[in-house]
């Protein structure tokens, strides 16, 4: 009951815009559970299947079968919207209306009394870092600044879930930093975010779960540590010997590599790690750190990729 959304062997079926006769599975089987506070990063490349999850998660279309609540109600309907705030993928603004006129639409519409939406508003943006420019018309404003009010949009009143569909894309580095920071601050006031991305890079660092969906198919689905393959993660230690010894030791021991001053190595497994930090250790030289590198979120998919390929 908790958990804001469960989805159970969610599936949809579109019938091909050209050919009728035709289906396109853009969501096959999925089975998921969304945990409260957390933030869940939903990627795949474009036509995977993001942007259909995230309408039916909404409610906005139907799964052709399977089941998706939302709190413990039916995806869609009113008790179940008036907890979410969504972002979608295009967002469209009127041009001519200012930040704040915008604010006071979208307010009014999740029906919110006019004394709680002057406060919300000023809150809001505030929080997206508007407030100055609360009385310019939006088609003076950035991309990354229209990013923003998209999200003060959708956490006007207050949801304990926001979907949003692809923050980040059109965005410059300094734009992307924003809405990654937005969505951080949100997470720490305790609320559940769901976003999608097709850059792997931007959800890898915010998310707490990840589901990587290819052609509508889970392709994984957990935190990070969990969809990288063991076999993928290396271990690491650096260490250092004194300038006059470093010859004689990179002649004896293959695959030390220099990172700065510093010496390392690599190796596959932790025990592998191990037997060589005693070797260095037993030679009198001091061991800086040690542990594990997991591979990007962008390597896995890649190398997965490479393997079903071959
Ligand atoms: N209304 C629709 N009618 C027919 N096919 C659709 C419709 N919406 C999406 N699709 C198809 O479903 C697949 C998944 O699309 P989408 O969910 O938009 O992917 P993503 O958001 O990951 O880019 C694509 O093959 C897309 O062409
Ligand atoms: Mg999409």
């Amino acid at each position: 009951m908790d958990n804001p959304i469960v989805l159970q062997n969610v599936s949809k079926l579109f019938t091909h815009p050209m050919k009728i006769w035709q289906k396109v599975e853009a969501v096959s089987n999925l089975s998921i559970t969304i945990r409260k506070g957390e933030i869940t990063g939903i990627v795949g490349h474009n036509g995977a299947g993001k942007t259909t999850t995230l309408k039916m998660i909404m409610g906005f279309i139907r799964p052709t079968s399977g089941t998706i609540s939302l709190f413990g109600k039916e995806a869609g309907s009113p008790e179940a919207l008036q907890h979410i705030g969504f972002l979608p993928e295009h967002p469209y603004f009127y041009s001519h209306l200012t930040a704040w006129e915008i604010l006071t639409y979208f307010g009014s519409l999740s029906g919110m009394s006019s004394k709680n939406l002057a406060t919300a508003k000023e809150r809001v943006l505030k929080k997206v870092g508007l407030y100055n420019d609360k009385d310019r018309p939006l088609r003076t404003f950035s991309k990354g600044m229209l990013q923003r009010i998209g999200i003060a949009q959708a956490i006007i009143h207050d949801p304990e879930l926001i979907i949003l569909d692809e923050p980040m894309s059109g965005l410059d580095p300094a734009g992307r930093r924003e809405v990654k920071e937005l969505i951080l601050e949100l997470k720490k006031q305790g609320k559940s975010v769901v976003l999608s991305s097709h850059i792997l890079s931007d959800i890898e660092i915010l998310s707490d779960r990840i589901l990587v969906l290819t052609k509508g198919k889970v392709e994984s689905w957990g935190t990070l540590k969990e969809i990288i393959p063991t076999s993928s993660v290396q271990w690491i230690f650096s260490f250092d010997v004194p300038d006059s010894e470093k010859d004689a030791l990179f002649a004896e021991i293959k695959d030390i590599k220099m990172d700065g001053a510093q010496l390392s190595i690599v190796k596959q497994s932790k025990q592998e790690m191990n037997e060589t930090i005693k070797d260095i250790l037993s030679r009198g030289y001091d061991v800086y750190s040690a542990g594990p590198v997991y591979p990007t979120l962008e390597e896995i998919v890649f190398e997965k990729k490479e393997v079903n390929n071959a």
